[in-house]
């Protein structure tokens, strides 16, 4: 009778103790993300016609959380200001989508998860700045908002444009050794083209003009690589101390450090932590960890294996490519080890 009880007892200790870690479990998942939420809605239309049925759960997460800060004088209901925006503006292929997710990583910052191509497409561009903002996510007042769209780094309108919209802004680049980056763009149009069952050209034919044996030029992957040229219709603009280059290849390898600099460039007290990054051997490289409960790593479009492209052709590309490269480390003030 006796042992009976016992094991009751024990059984009913299991069951609270489940239940305890259970609720503990969920309260550090909930706190750990509602740091994080990025409502799906512009803030005007979650205060508009829409009903609340049709709100998004992390959106009315968010707005719970907004309201609190509101009672408790900590926050103001204000969109997102255009003067707290920061831009990764390129380079296609550098590693974008990686540094916008990681920089997610601080509480200081909030980004836009889509690429929302205002400047560089003219159809966007036209429907005015006020279409940008709506796009944005909503942030609170001390938040930086980061948007991230590589097209903008080699579209010719898209300096001035910024310019116009706010002239002391910080511009991000993104850069991965050229002639790496340059087989990644091509890697990611191949996929694109296997995927509609078309064929396609090897990546020697594109690069290499069969006329004159030369490096060509007009392919659209080697012109993105060379780096110093774009940054020079930017630097129209924008003075150099408004750029910060952020090391691509570095970014895969050892992503801490790198981000530690934006973080110094962006002027946000250093959040981001080696906790927060993790290497997993799977997938072959760093995913994020936000809480215990919460991690993720980056979808299976980036980390392509690249294909096998011939040597001479890779050398073609590293010898024409060195001199932009010379350009762009003395520019920048970053010297990079590109062969
Ligand atoms: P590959 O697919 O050539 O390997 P972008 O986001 O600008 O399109 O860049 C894609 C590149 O980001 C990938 O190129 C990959 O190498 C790189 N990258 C950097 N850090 C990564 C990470 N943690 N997970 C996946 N890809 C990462």
């Amino acid at each position: 009778m006796l042992f009976k009880q016992q094991v009751l007892l024990r059984q009913k200790l299991f069951v609270l103790g489940s239940l305890a870690i259970g609720s503990l479990l969920y309260l550090v998942a909930r706190v750990g993300s509602l740091d994080r939420l990025q409502p799906l809605c512009p803030i005007d239309s979650r205060f508009g016609p829409r009903g609340q049925d049709e709100i998004p759960l992390r959106a009315l997460q968010f707005k719970r959380g907004l309201l609190h800060e509101f009672r408790k004088g900590n926050a103001t209901k204000e969109q997102i200001q255009l003067h707290n925006l920061a831009i990764i503006i390129g380079v296609r292929k550098g590693g974008t989508r990686a540094l916008l997710e990681m920089l997610n990583l601080h509480p200081a910052v909030v980004k836009a998860s889509q690429e929302i191509h205002f400047f560089d497409n003219d159809e966007n561009y036209a429907k005015g700045i006020e279409w940008y903002r709506k796009k944005m996510p909503f942030s609170y007042p001390h938040q930086i908002t980061i948007e991230k769209s590589p097209a903008y780094f080699i579209t010719e309108e898209v300096p001035e444009r910024i310019y116009k919209m706010n002239s002391s802004i910080k511009l991000l680049i993104i850069v991965r050794e050229p002639t790496t980056r340059a087989i990644s763009d091509y890697t990611q149009v191949l996929e694109g083209k296997e995927r509609k069952n078309k064929t396609y050209y090897k990546f020697e034919k594109l690069a290499i003009d069969p006329n004159t044996c030369e490096v060509n030029t007009k392919y659209k992957a080697v012109r993105t690589s060379i780096y110093t040229k774009h940054l020079e219709r930017w630097l129209k603009y924008f003075p150099i101390e408004q750029f910060h280059i952020v090391d691509g290849d570095r970014l895969i390898t050892e992503p801490l450090p790198e981000l530690q600099l934006v973080e110094k460039f962006l002027n946000l007290p250093p959040r981001i932590s080696q906790y927060n990054l993790y290497f997993n051997a799977t997938r072959g490289f760093y995913c994020l960890r936000f809480n215990i409960v919460f991690n993720k790593c980056l979808a299976g479009s980036k980390g392509r294996i690249h294909p096998e492209v011939d040597t001479s052709v890779i050398t073609k590309l590293r010898k024409f490519f060195h001199p932009f490269n010379q350009k762009f480390y003395q520019i920048t003030g970053r010297t990079f080890n590109w062969p």
